[in-house]
């Protein structure tokens, strides 16, 4: 990423960074809502329930970096920490994910730098989710700065999941008790039958509402 780095305090370069961040986490924010719109308007039905959007906070971010073991610099963080801007986006089927994913794939200047889908590999956890780091341009006056936000598809019931088990996690700091941990592992894997449930009911629920518009159209055309 070609941003101008400290030439004093600081502050400058973390403004101008948080302000690129923001500007490509909104683009990305806009482009899923267009294509949820274009969706519905071509096939009736929108793959996207919802969608969350967020920056990482600086004291997160310095977290995160010394984990790794880098310095608290802007430059580090631009180099090494893919989520500063993350977007959620939350569907119904599990089918919508990978639609999503090859919709993102096809944008011409996003650029996909990695890929990890817990969903055919889910986590020993249980999680499951469909991450992507991508990269995207900002236009600045001046110049162009090519910017990585990273995307979780996931669906509404893991989001559920993920979402309780974030809480019991940080509640016990990373240490839950086994009994919870593996009570957690059935639940993901509630999860997944309930998808695949729903996911099957919702295609046959298609292939009657198709099958009766094909009889509608046939009995038309009787009468004509
Ligand atoms: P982080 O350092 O946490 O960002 O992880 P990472 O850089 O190794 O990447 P990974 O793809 O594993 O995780 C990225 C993000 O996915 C996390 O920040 C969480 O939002 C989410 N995530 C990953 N694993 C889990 C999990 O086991 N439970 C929950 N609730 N969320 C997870
Ligand atoms: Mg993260």
């Amino acid at each position: 990423m070609d941003l101008k780095v400290d030439n004093g305090d600081g502050i400058d370069s973390w403004k101008e960074v948080t302000l690129v961040y923001n500007a490509a986490l909104r683009q990305i924010q806009t482009r899923m809502e267009i294509l949820n719109d274009e969706f519905q308007h071509v096939h009736q039905y929108n793959p996207i329930e919802h969608i969350k959007a967020r920056i990482k906070t600086p004291e997160s971010i310095v977290k995160k970096l010394k984990r790794h073991g880098y310095a608290s610099t802007i430059d580090n963080m631009v180099r090494y920490v893919n989520d500063i801007a993350g977007i959620r986006i939350i569907c119904s089927f599990t089918s919508d994910i990978y639609r999503i994913a090859d919709m993102i794939r096809e944008q011409r200047d996003i650029k996909v730098i990695a890929v990890k889908d817990y969903i055919t590999f889910p986590k020993a956890s249980g999680y499951k989710s469909y991450h992507m780091i991508v990269t995207l341009p900002v236009y600045l006056s001046d110049r162009n700065v090519d910017t990585k936000v990273e995307i979780q598809i996931r669906t509404v019931a893991m989001d559920f999941w993920a979402s309780l088990e974030h809480k019991i996690h940080y509640k016990f700091e990373g240490d839950a008790p086994d009994h919870i941990k593996s009570e957690l592992v059935e639940c993901a894997k509630m999860v997944t039958d309930l998808d695949a449930r729903m996911l099957s009911l919702n295609e046959e629920i298609l292939a009657i509402v198709q099958g009766t518009e094909s009889e509608v159209v046939k009995e038309s055309k009787k009468v004509i």
